[in-house]
């Protein structure tokens, strides 16, 4: 057997880290080597996690982190401090599997040319849950043949964020194909213009806020009499994210430079 990927989490105390490093610790192929969190540092994850074996540290930055030397870091903090801890980690060799939201365009043309210098690959998620990777590459075959489709996002009534990152990124993805065609175009609505939601990258998107929704988002296509509805669903544990994520850490060697979403590394 080869030697397991050496694995660093940054975040690994969180709500979407903890999942994960739970998963990383029970996977054959994988060593999960230490995590990073401000306020468990000092701690190991084992405790924390209440999972078994040879201790598995905590520090406190991604910099301290990195001096043991991983194969992979996993980015799972916060937008405010995922851009730093991705250079720094490139620096140290090591490649990047990045989760956390929020980071640009721009910071992604930083960070692909930093990997390119140090010959070392980033793979970026925005949505590691395998539903939703199918769910946006089939809408993208299914754009190349209907020329009308919509986008719901559903979540539940605290989310604030209109559109969902799922859904913006989603309605990037489709506006690469084309537009959706409009048979009444929006300045001949006869009503309030919002009934029809907002336009993003030729998609028009709708967002419902509501208590017992989680987070799902689908895409309707239509044609004469026939219709066609792709739509994923998470629940509210964090588990949807780990399968996609392990994937993400097993792929993330086999090329350098930066790819962006899970199907960029799965073969259709
Ligand atoms: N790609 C996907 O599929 C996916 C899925 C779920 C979530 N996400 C994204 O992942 C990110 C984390 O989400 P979450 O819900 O897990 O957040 P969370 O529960 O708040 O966890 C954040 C983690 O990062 C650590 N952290 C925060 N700031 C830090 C800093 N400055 N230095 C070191 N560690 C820091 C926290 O520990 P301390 O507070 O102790 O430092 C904690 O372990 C968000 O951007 C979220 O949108 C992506």
């Amino acid at each position: 057997m080869n030697n397991p990927i050496r694995v660093c989490i940054a975040g690994a105390t969180g709500w979407a880290g903890s999942a994960l490093s739970k998963g990383v610790h029970s996977a054959e192929n994988l060593k999960l080597i230490c995590g990073v969190s401000r306020t468990k540092a000092g701690k190991s994850l084992n405790e924390i996690l209440h999972i078994d074996g040879e201790a598995i540290p905590i520090y406190g930055t991604a910099t301290e982190a990195l001096q043991i030397g991983c194969d992979v870091f996993v980015e799972y903090t916060k937008p405010d401090v995922a851009k730093a801890n991705i250079l720094t980690a490139l620096q140290a060799g090591a490649n990047v599997v990045v989760g956390t939201s929020g980071l640009s365009g721009d910071d992604y043309s930083e960070i692909e040319k930093v990997a390119l210098q140090h010959q070392r690959s980033v793979l970026a998620v925005g949505n590691f849950a395998l539903t939703a990777v199918l769910m946006q590459k089939f809408s993208e075959i299914a754009a190349r043949y209907v020329p009308n489709w919509e986008i719901i996002d559903y979540a539940h009534q605290a989310k604030a964020d209109v559109p969902s990152g799922t859904a913006r990124e989603l309605a990037a993805r489709l506006g690469k194909v084309a537009e959706s065609k409009l048979i009444v175009p929006l300045d001949k609505i006869q009503g309030p213009v919002e009934a029809r939601g907002a336009r993003l990258h030729g998609t028009q998107v709708h967002s419902v806020r509501l208590p017992g929704h989680v987070l799902g988002v689908e895409t309707i296509f239509g044609l004469q009499d026939e219709k066609l509805t792709i739509r994923h669903d998470a629940g509210s544990s964090a588990e949807p994210y780990v399968t996609g994520a392990i994937m993400a850490i097993e792929k993330v060697g086999t090329f350098t430079g930066l790819k962006r979403g899970l199907d960029s590394v799965m073969e259709f």
